[in-house]
C-alpha cells in the first residue's frame, strides 16, 4: 500500500521504516528540511539500535523516500499517518497544534478516498476534532459533492532502545475506527505481521493508550513505594518483586524499583491523563499520587547520598549513565536531571559517563566534566551512582573501579550490581529497597 507518515521524529520514523520493511511503499514527510536531507542519506538523527541499517536497506529497494512536502505524500497515499509531536503545556494538556496543523494541510491536498491516522499520543476526542479540521478544511470543488475519508487512531506501543523488535512482534495491535473500509485497510497493512488486532472505537483506542501508559509508571511507582518500605523493614525488595511476579496475575514485566521512570512518554502522559480526567469530571487521584511517588523517588535517592556522604560540598561524585534507560541517547525527563542538579545544588562536583547520551547531557547540563569511559570517571571519586543500566555497566572490572576511587561507595539506582558480591570487593554498597536505608 501507499503509505505517507507526516512526521519523521521517533515514531515517525520507526513506523515509516518498519512498514517499508514489511514490503509498503512509504513516503516520510518532515518540516526539518536538514532532517530530510540526512534521512535522505540514511543517516538517523536519533540513537536506536537496527534503525539505520533498516533505513539504508529500504532506501536501496526504494520502499522509502523522504519528502518536506506533504502534498507530495498525501497524493500518493492510501493511508496517512499523523506522527507529530504532543508537547505538554504548562498545564499538563497535551497541546496539539501541530496535529491541527498537519490535518489541515493533509485536507487541503485530498484529492480522493484517504484514511488518516493519529499514531501520535492524543486526548479521547481528538479524532472527532480530526475529522471536522479535515472536513471544514477539504478544497472548495469538494464542499458540495463530499470526498469520502475516514479518520481512525491506531496507538504506538514502541518502547525505546527496542523499538523495531517491538513493531515486528507486537503483542497487540490496537485499531480505532468508525468504518469498515478503514478497518480493512488496517487488516491489510499489518497483515504481514499477523498481529493480534484490537478493533475499536477511536475514543477507546485513544484511552487504551493513556491507560496502558499510565498503568505501566503505576506499576513503577508501586514498586518504588514498596522500596521506600523495604528499606524501613529490612526487606528485599528484589525478592518481593520475584515473589509478586511470578503470579500470572501480576506479571514480574515493570517491577523494577530504582530511581524513578523518565523519559518523554511516562511523565507526560501521566499528567494529560490527570487533565484528561480532571476535564472529564472526574479526579484521577490514584494517577496524581504516581506522579509524586516518582518525584519522591528520586529526592529519596539524592537524601541517601546525602546521608551517607555526610558532607556533599566539594566531594566528586562519579555518574554511570545519563539517559533516562538503557539503549538510548534520549534525555528527556531523564532521572539524572533532577538528581544531578540536586547534588549540584549541595556543592558537588560531578563527574559523568554515558556510552551514547554525552552530547544530549552537554546540551543540558552545566559545569559537569565527563569521563572518557567508566574507569576513568571513576578516578578520584568519592562516590559512584549507577543511574541507568547500560550492558556496558554490567561487565565492569570493580577491582580496578574500586582502586581508582578516592573511597569505594557506590549507589546503584538501578539495583544493577545486588549480586557482583561488592562488599566483598572492599565496596560500602548501597541499593534500592534492599532492606538498609538511611541511618536513623
Ligand atoms: C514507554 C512504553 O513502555 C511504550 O509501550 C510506549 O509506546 C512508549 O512509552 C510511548 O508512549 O511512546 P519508553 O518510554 O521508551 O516506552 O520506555 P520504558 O521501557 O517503558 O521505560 C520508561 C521508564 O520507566 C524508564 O525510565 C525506565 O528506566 C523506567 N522503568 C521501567 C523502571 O523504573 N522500572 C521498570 O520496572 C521498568
Amino acid at each position: 500500500m501507499n503509505i505517507a507518515i507526516v512526521g519523521s521524529g521517533y515514531v515517525g520514523l520507526v513506523t515509516g521504516v518498519c512498514l517499508a520493511q514489511i514490503g509498503h511503499k512509504i513516503t516520510c514527510v518532515d518540516v526539518d528540511q536538514e532532517k530530510i536531507k540526512k534521512l535522505k542519506l540514511g543517516k538517523v538523527p536519533i540513537y536506536e539500535p537496527g534503525l539505520e541499517e533498516l533505513l539504508k536497506k529500504n532506501l536501496k529497494n526504494k520502499r522509502l523516500s523522504f519528502t518536506t512536502s506533504i502534498r507530495e505524500a498525501t497524493r500518493k497515499s492510501t493511508a496517512i499517518f499523523i506522527a507529530v509531536g504532543t508537547p505538554s503545556k504548562k498545564s499538563g494538556d497535551a497541546d496539539l497544534t501541530y496535529v491541527e496543523n498537519v490535518a489541515r494541510q493533509i485536507a487541503v491536498n485530498m484529492d480522493d478516498y484517504k484514511l488518516i491516522i493519529e499514531k501520535s499520543t492524543v486526548p479521547a476526542e481528538t479524532g472527532k476534532r480530526v475529522a471536522r479540521t479535515i472536513k471544514m478544511n477539504l478544497p472548495k470543488k469538494f464542499k458540495k459533492t463530499t470526498l469520502e475519508f475516514d479518520v481512525a487512531s491506531n496507538p504506538e506501543f514502541l518502547r525505546e532502545g527496542s523499538a523495531i523488535s517491538d513493531f515486528m512482534n507486537p503483542d497487540r495491535v490496537v485499531v480505532g475506527v468508525e468504518s469498515k473500509k478503514a478497518e480493512k485497510l488496517f487488516r491489510e497493512i499489518y497483515k504481514p505481521l499477523k498481529p493480534h488486532m484490537v478493533v475499536t472505537n477511536i475514543n477507546s483506542a485513544e484511552l487504551i493508550k493513556h491507560a496502558s501508559n499510565s498503568f505501566l509508571a503505576t506499576k513503577i511507582s508501586f514498586m518504588n513505594s514498596i522500596s521506600q518500605i523495604c528499606d524501613k523493614l529490612g526487606a528485599d525488595v528484589l525478592k518481593v518483586a520475584e515473589g509478586m511476579g511470578h503470579d500470572k496475575r501480576i506479571g514480574r514485566a515493570f517491577l523494577n524499583a530504582g530511581v524513578g521512570y523518565g523519559g518523554s512518554c511516562f511523565p507526560k502522559d501521566v499528567d494529560a491523563f490527570v487533565r484528561i480526567s480532571e476535564k472529564s469530571g472526574y479526579d484521577f487521584g490514584l494517577l496524581r499520587e504516581v506522579r509524586k511517588v516518582n518525584e519522591e523517588q528520586k529526592a529519596s535517592f539524592v537524601r541517601l547520598i546525602e546521608d551517607k556522604l555526610w558532607i556533599v560540598k566539594n566531594k566528586v561524585i562519579g555518574v554511570l549513565g545519563l539517559a533516562f534507560k538503557p539503549d538510548t541517547d534520549d534525555m528527556r525527563s531523564a532521572p539524572s536531571i533532577d538528581i544531578i542538579n540536586a547534588l549540584q545544588q549541595e556543592g558537588a562536583k560531578i563527574k559523568a559517563y554515558d556510552p551514547v547520551a554525552m552530547p544530549n547531557a552537554k546540551k543540558i547540563f552545566k559545569k559537569i566534566t565527563y569521563g572518557k569511559d567508566p574507569y576513568d570517571t571513576a578516578k578520584g571519586c568519592d562516590c559512584l551512582l549507577l543511574l541507568t543500566e547500560w550492558d556496558e555497566f554490567k561487565k565492569l572490572n570493580f577491582k580496578k573501579i574500586g582502586s581508582a576511587m578516592k573511597q569505594a561507595v557506590l549507589f546503584d539506582g538501578r539495583n544493577l550490581y545486588h549480586d557482583k558480591g561488592l562488599e566483598d570487593l572492599g565496596f560500602e554498597y548501597h541499593g534500592i529497597g534492599r532492606g538498609v536505608g538511611i541511618s536513623s
